[in-house]
């Protein structure tokens, strides 16, 4: 490892932060080394605050219908081979019986943006989660709405919403999705949540076609300053039913490295090993909790729409991903020396620093 990364990943634990240069330093010049490094001070940090309890999260697909084209998405609007459903409010709430039944506190109802899916309709059933099972969390993500939405779903109850960012450098969003979209409506969507109340996550592919160390360096510094609850990150995985169909998967490697970096910027964080890693590797979800996140994602949806979720190809569909199989995907954790936890699940803001290891600058 060379002098001046070692003395960045000191920078890093000792401040939180660092330039966009020198974060884009770190990407480019990492090695196996520094990966070492910067995991042994993630999981310091981790078990500092939050021990070695990892939560789960009960994920209900709701839609695949979207209005949206992003290129790299398997659901998106032009994918005339996709077979689209959508729950129905009961559905929904099976799903939510059996989660809490299985053991689950928190609930995320992702879709894509589909217009069915009211304001009215989505209040009812935040609603109804929130009175049969007050002591669980509602998250949401259900892409860009309007501010008023947003509120009126906090009202009904929601208490967390996941909205990836996808990209913090402008023209490199612009390469992910058609015109229509754009970079600052997604950052307003992102801080009207933040300023509603809600808790926030937002999030990035690793690997995603024309990324590059700078763009992934200002995702970085994007967190720093943004200070998200949440944030989710997984490889991109291509789609064959997409235009990016011939671009090379993220990997494993990078995913975990950046997991590290994040946790040590935002020690609090509640970060994911995502069902993406666990598609491109057997050991995904393990490697990426021992790099340094402290959340799993199974899946609650039924059994006969699970297939047709399909965001990128081969998504994992072992026993593992889904929230029936919790018992295994407990002993997986066992093995590692983690426990997965029934409970909520919120951010440990407080950041008590009496707890947290020595470090010069506090
Ligand atoms: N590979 C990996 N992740 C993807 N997502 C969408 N398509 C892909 C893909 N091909 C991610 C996006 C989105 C989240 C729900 O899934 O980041 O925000």
């Amino acid at each position: 490892m060379t002098e001046r990364l070692y003395e960045l990943i000191e920078q890093l634990f000792r401040k939180q932060s660092l330039t966009v240069e020198e974060y884009e330093y770190l990407i480019e010049n990492r090695c196996a080394e520094a990966a070492k490094l910067l995991k042994k001070k993630a999981v310091m940090l981790r078990e500092s605050i939050y021990g070695r309890e990892v939560f789960i999260r009960g994920l209900i697909e709701i839609s695949n219908i979207c209005k949206n084209d992003c290129f790299y998405c398997g659901i998106r609007k032009s994918n005339s081979l996709c077979e689209r459903y959508r729950l129905t409010p009961s559905q929904i709430i099976e799903c939510v019986d059996e989660g809490y039944y299985l053991g689950f506190r928190t609930f995320v109802m992702q879709g894509g943006e589909d217009a069915y899916f009211s304001d009215d309709i989505l209040c009812d059933i935040i609603t109804e989660i929130k009175s049969k099972y007050p002591d669980c969390a509602v998250t949401l993500s259900l892409g860009e709405r309007s501010s008023a939405s947003y509120q009126r779903m906090y009202d009904a109850g929601a208490d967390r919403y996941l909205l990836r960012h996808e990209t913090a450098e402008q023209s490199h969003y612009q390469k992910l999705h058609p015109e229509t979209m754009s970079y600052t409506e997604r950052m307003n969507c992102l801080s009207n949540l933040k300023s509603i109340g809600y808790q926030v996550g937002c999030g990035f592919m690793v690997g995603s076609p024309f990324q590059t160390a700078a763009s992934l360096a200002m995702d970085l510094k994007f967190i720093e300053s943004f200070r998200p609850d949440m944030c989710g990150i997984g490889p991109f995985i291509p789609h064959k039913n997409t235009p990016f169909k011939y671009h090379a998967a993220g990997t494993l490697e990078l995913t975990c490295y950046l997991l590290s970096v994040i946790r040590i910027i935002y020690p609090p964080i509640l970060l994911p090993s995502t069902t993406a890693l666990s598609t491109i590797s057997p050991a995904g979800r393990e490697r990426g909790i021992q790099a340094g996140a402290n959340v799993i994602m199974p899946n609650l949806s039924p059994q006969l729409v699970r297939k047709q979720y399909e965001l990128y190809d081969n998504k994992a569909y072992t026993s593992e991903e889904s929230a029936q199989c919790l018992n295994e995907l407990k002993h997986k954790m066992r093995l590692i020396g983690y426990e997965i936890v029934s409970k909520r699940g919120d951010i440990k803001k407080s950041e008590d620093k009496r707890n947290l290891p020595q470090r010069k600058e506090f």
